[in-house]
């Protein structure tokens, strides 16, 4: 099963360059969240940290009592095997068939024999439908499949906590939702604390269990994913809705004097409240039920009195019947 993983007061500097200050949450065993963002915003570099291969200079990354940020890099490089990490592209060695790239990490890692890492590598492939492309290479095969074979290697150490960089990126619509079935029904089989790095409206919307986002340097909010979706905040219903008013620009920011004069024009939308938030995907049937709801619900009921109300409803007409009688 997966487990927590407590981020706290992160704080990461390249140079003179601040990417992000006091960054406080913590992923709540076996659930989903998604971690939304600019392009820019350090959503890879957070990833990293997570894993020791960035070290910030301030704060703390706890992970079944291993700080990943101060610890020696023993301890980090041990720590480390309880993840599975996919890149944005992949990252697969493109002179090695598929098969033997999955395959890497069990060789690599483990003293396994090979007929046992034949079976480990199947049983991945086959959980993210790539059954039958074992011979092929990463360059004979389509953006989306590179990016499943990325996730079928970071799978095969069975990993308790999953880091996924932007699995739509590059993908058309349809893959997307192919994708966000995918996440659900891994989350269903595995029950891996899962963080998913995206822009994509719809994953947003319909995968995660908890939804958080970076901008300007910081966290502007994590929790629930029922609170960013109905939020009217700025900067989040802007992104959420994809509109180009608000205080997200071109270029990362926009300036003041930008934001006063579209709001004195009017070209700021107002949010509507209430912004109706999309029913959660569940496991293709046949799968096993996602332990993290009943956790999931449990833990955000305990929250709810101090979610925004909007939130609040979102949240409650969202519970499943069963688990709620
Ligand atoms: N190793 C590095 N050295 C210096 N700057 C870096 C390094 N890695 C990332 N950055 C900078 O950190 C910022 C955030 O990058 P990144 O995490 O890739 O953003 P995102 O994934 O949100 O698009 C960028 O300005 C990038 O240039
Ligand atoms: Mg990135």
């Amino acid at each position: 099963m997966g487990i927590e993983v407590a981020v706290e007061g992160l704080t990461k500097t390249f140079g003179r360059q601040n990417i992000w200050s006091d960054l406080t949450l913590t992923l709540p065993a076996g659930e989903i969240s998604v971690m939304l963002g600019p392009s820019g915003t350090g959503k890879t570099v957070f990833l990293k940290s997570l894993v020791g291969l960035v070290r910030p200079e301030r704060g703390r990354v706890l992970v079944d009592g291993v700080d990943m940020v101060g610890s020696r890099e023993r301890d980090v490089y041990e720590a480390r095997k309880r993840f599975g990490l996919m890149f944005q592209d992949g990252a697969l060695f493109g002179s090695m068939p598929l098969f033997d790239n999955i395959a890497f990490p069990l060789r690599e890692h483990t003293g396994r024999k090979e007929s046992e890492i034949r079976r480990i590598v199947l049983e991945r492939m086959e959980m993210v439908g790539l059954l039958g492309s074992e011979g092929k290479l990463p360059g004979e095969i389509s953006g989306g499949m590179r990016k499943r074979a990325g996730l079928a290697r970071a799978l095969v150490l069975d990993p308790q906590i999953i880091l996924i960089d932007e699995p739509d990126s590059g993908l058309d619509p349809v893959r997307t939702s192919y994708i966000s079935q995918l996440l659900i029904d891994l989350n269903a089989q595995i029950d891996a604390t899962m963080l998913i790095v995206t822009h994509n409206l719809d994953i947003a919307g319909t995968v995660p269990d908890n939804m958080g986002m970076l901008f300007r340097r910081g966290l502007v909010a994590f929790g629930p994913r029922e609170v960013l979706l109905t939020s009217d905040e700025p900067v989040v219903a802007q992104f959420l809705s994809g509109r180009r008013a608000g205080p997200i620009g071109m270029a990362e920011e926009k300036d003041q004097a930008t934001i006063d004069r579209e709001e004195t024009q009017g070209v700021v939308e107002q949010t509507p409240a209430g912004r109706p938030v999309m029913p959660q995907l569940e496991p293709t049937p046949g799968l096993p039920r996602r332990q993290a709801v009943r956790r999931r619900q449990e833990r955000v009921r305990a929250m709810l009195h101090e979610l925004p109300p909007a939130a609040q409803r979102a949240v409650v007409a969202g519970f499943a019947p069963e688990v709620s009688a």
